[in-house]
Parts: C-alpha cells; sequence; structure tokens
C-alpha cells in the first residue's frame, strides 16, 4: 500500500527489506550518540524528523526520551512500530509530510533531523525551517545533519554559507562540522553536523 502523502519514498521502503537500506545502518548515529553522551542534550520532549526505520527514534526512547516520530512513509512507520514493539518503548507515530508538521507551537524541546532537511525542496526550505521553529520552544535545540557540497555538486549538498544563510534569521548556530560517514551501500558521504538552538524572539 502506498502512502497517501507518496513521493516515491513507500516504493523504496517496500522494494527493500529495512537493511537493506543505504541509510539504515542498523545502530543509532554516531553524532546522536555523542550528543546524548556528552550532555549537551538530556531526555526531553523530542521530534524525530524523517524517522525512518525507526533506529535512532527507539535509541532516543530507550534512554528516556518522550519521542515524537514522524514519516511520510506508511512503511517506514510499520519498520518503526516494529522495533518499538521489540524495544517495549513507547512512541508517538505518525505518517506526515514535514513541510505541514501537524504539531502545536513549541511542542518540542529537542528536534533530531539526519536525513531530512536535504531532500526538502528548494522551494519549501523556509516553510520547513518556519515550521521546525514554530514546534520548538525557545532556545530548543534543533540537531541537523544534512549533505554538504564535499559530495559534489548538487541542488541539496550545502556550504557552510547556505546553511548560514538559510538558518540565521530562526536559529542561533552554536556548532557546525563536517563528517563523513560509511554509509550501509558501501558509499562514503559527507555531511554537515549542525547544532542550533531556536532564537528566543522567534514567532513563526
Ligand atoms: C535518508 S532517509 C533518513 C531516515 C532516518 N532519519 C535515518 O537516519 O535513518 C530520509 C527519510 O525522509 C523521509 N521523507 C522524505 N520526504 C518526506 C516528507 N515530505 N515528509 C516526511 N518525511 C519525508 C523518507 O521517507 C525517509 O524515511
Amino acid at each position: 500500500m502506498s502512502s497517501r502523502h507518496d513521493t516515491g519514498w513507500d516504493r523504496i521502503y517496500h522494494r527493500y527489506p529495512s537493511k537493506c537500506l543505504p541509510w539504515e545502518l542498523g545502530q543509532p548515529r554516531g553524532v546522536l550518540v555523542e550528543l546524548l553522551d556528552s550532555g549537551r542534550v538530556v531526555p526531553c520532549k523530542t521530534l524525530d524528523l524523517c524517522c525512518g526505520a525507526g533506529t535512532n527514534p527507539v535509541y532516543l526512547a530507550k534512554q528516556g526520551f518522550d519521542v515524537t516520530a514522524l514519516d511520510i512513509s506508511d512503511k517506514a512507520v510499520k519498520y518503526t512500530k516494529e522495533k518499538v514493539r521489540k524495544a517495549g518503548v513507547e512512541m508517538n507515530l505518525l505518517v506526515g509530510d514535514f513541510v505541514n508538521l501537524p504539531f502545536r507551537r513549541e511542542e518540542f524541546d529537542f528536534t533530531f533531523d539526519f536525513g531530512c532537511f536535504h531532500h526538502v525542496e528548494a522551494n519549501n526550505r523556509t516553510a520547513f525551517i518556519k515550521g521546525v521553529c514554530r514546534v520548538l520552544k525557545p532556545q530548543g535545540t534543533y540537531s541537523l545533519v544534512c549533505f554538504s557540497y564535499k559530495n559534489g555538486p548538487a541542488w541539496n549538498h550545502f556550504t557552510k554559507e547556505q546553511i548560514f544563510e538559510l538558518f540565521e534569521d530562526y536559529f542561533e548556530i552554536e556548532r557546525i562540522k563536517h563528517i563523513s560517514s560509511l554509509e550501509a551501500d558501501q558509499i562514503t558521504r559527507y555531511f554537515y553536523e549542525v547544532l542550533m538552538k531556536r532564537l528566543v524572539d522567534q514567532r513563526s
């Protein structure tokens, strides 16, 4: 069955078992583990944007976070639901579109986004950023991991300057650094890891 918002992602999830997805490492992302280990983010009301097959949000829930996870693919959400069941944790799971986040203003303390923002079409980027800003509390934390220009030129491979230009009206960028990752398809990809805080006087 296809998602009612089908963008092609559901077909990918139906075609491949979750362990064959290039982005599914079968373990939580190192950036997330480091964030928690450092104490920079502590258990709180959390949104995992584009949860995929659920490895990251289930890790967060196991660490005591109150997690809401959203993805556009029904099948991805089903994979996540299965992991949630096996882990014996609780999670609010939704099929939905990142451009129209179905949450109340200032509902979350922390938003985790691994590989989500770089899939937002260029003409929707501002709406997406305003949406993330709207659902985060003032000073709430947004951890973004997106493709970097180091992967070669493409519409969604960002430079540091582009990231500042897109986000600085809404967030204070506390940290931005390059990371690389050997993905499950054995290709090394380059990302910017960006840690930001929602500006207090932002009323998106
Ligand atoms: C590269 S995967 C990353 C998944 C997950 N964050 C992870 O690290 O394993 C991108 C995800 O974005 C989801 N996605 C794409 N477009 C979306 C949209 N418009 N709204 C919500 N999710 C979307 C896809 O279904 C897919 O699960």
